[in-house]
């Protein structure tokens, strides 16, 4: 196995690659008698703080489970707010993530999302392309199984016009066939909340990734938390399913 595409290099002992589920918002909003709609709300703060601090550490790059293939299953006026607040976001971060030299990227099944909002976010991604610093990936309308189907699809068509060859089929192959294609896996992966699930997010690239489950909700977690998890995982030895020395 080529270590180089699993794992990113440490920056100061800290994971390169980090990603995040950031689950939640609602129960947050709940337990303050607040609407599931001010969770969200404060969850893009949260966001914000959260790549700011990313950015700050020298992570290479940060990708955030945004909206899943799933939530497409919550009420209409859910779907809505989250929707304007990915709108909002975009249109009013662009000019800091810009000046952070963040990079920005959009991961999921975009022609499920209004046609506005797809417009911004390619804006939003042409605009910052040339930067140098964190790579934020923004994970919207995502499911890992739906990834992985594109990826098949797309590998078959190119076996059919026999530009591909099963046999030359290899990890690399795949990997390049994801919409994560050319970024790094992550190799720590946070779950808010409390919840010990995976929920279809980068089941692929994060077959070797380390795991931290933290008790806050999403809109609780802050930079400091995120230091210490950051931190916790320093401590970790991964092995890769080699034995110490080997590694
Ligand atoms: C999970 O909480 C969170 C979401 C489904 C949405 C995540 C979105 C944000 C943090 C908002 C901003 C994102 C961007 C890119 C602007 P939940 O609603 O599942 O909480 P619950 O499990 O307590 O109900």
């Amino acid at each position: 196995m080529n270590l180089d595409e699993t794992a990113g290099p440490a920056v100061n002992g800290l994971p390169a690659n980090v990603a995040i589920i950031m689950d939640g918002n609602g129960r947050w909003a709940q337990r303050r008698g607040l609407p599931r709609s001010a969770g969200h709300l404060a969850g893009v703060n949260r966001l914000r703080e959260i790549v700011r601090t990313a950015a700050e550490l020298g992570l290479e790059s940060l990708t955030v489970f945004a909206f899943s293939t799933e939530n497409w299953r919550r009420p209409d006026y859910e779907v809505e707010v989250l929707m304007r607040l990915f709108r909002r976001f975009v249109v009013r971060e662009v000019d800091e993530l810009d000046r952070m030299r963040a990079r920005v990227r959009f991961i999921g099944q975009r022609d499920r999302l209004p046609a506005d909002l797809r417009r911004t976010m390619a804006q939003m991604e042409l605009r910052t392309a040339g930067n140098d610093g964190l790579l934020l990936q923004v994970a919207v309308s995502y499911g890992a199984r739906a990834e992985m189907l594109d990826a098949v699809r797309r590998m078959a068509v190119e076996v059919a016009e026999g530009r591909l060859d099963p046999d030359k089929i290899d990890e690399a192959t795949v990997s390049q066939n994801l919409w994560t294609a050319g970024v790094t896996d992550p190799d720590l992966v946070i779950r808010t909340s409390g919840e010990m699930r995976i929920s279809n997010f980068l089941l692929w690239q994060s077959a070797y990734a380390e795991y931290a489950f933290v008790e806050e909700c999403w809109p609780d977690f802050t930079p400091e938390r995120f230091r210490e998890v950051l931190e916790s995982f320093a401590a970790r030895e991964r092995r890769f399913g080699a034995v110490s020395a080997a590694v």
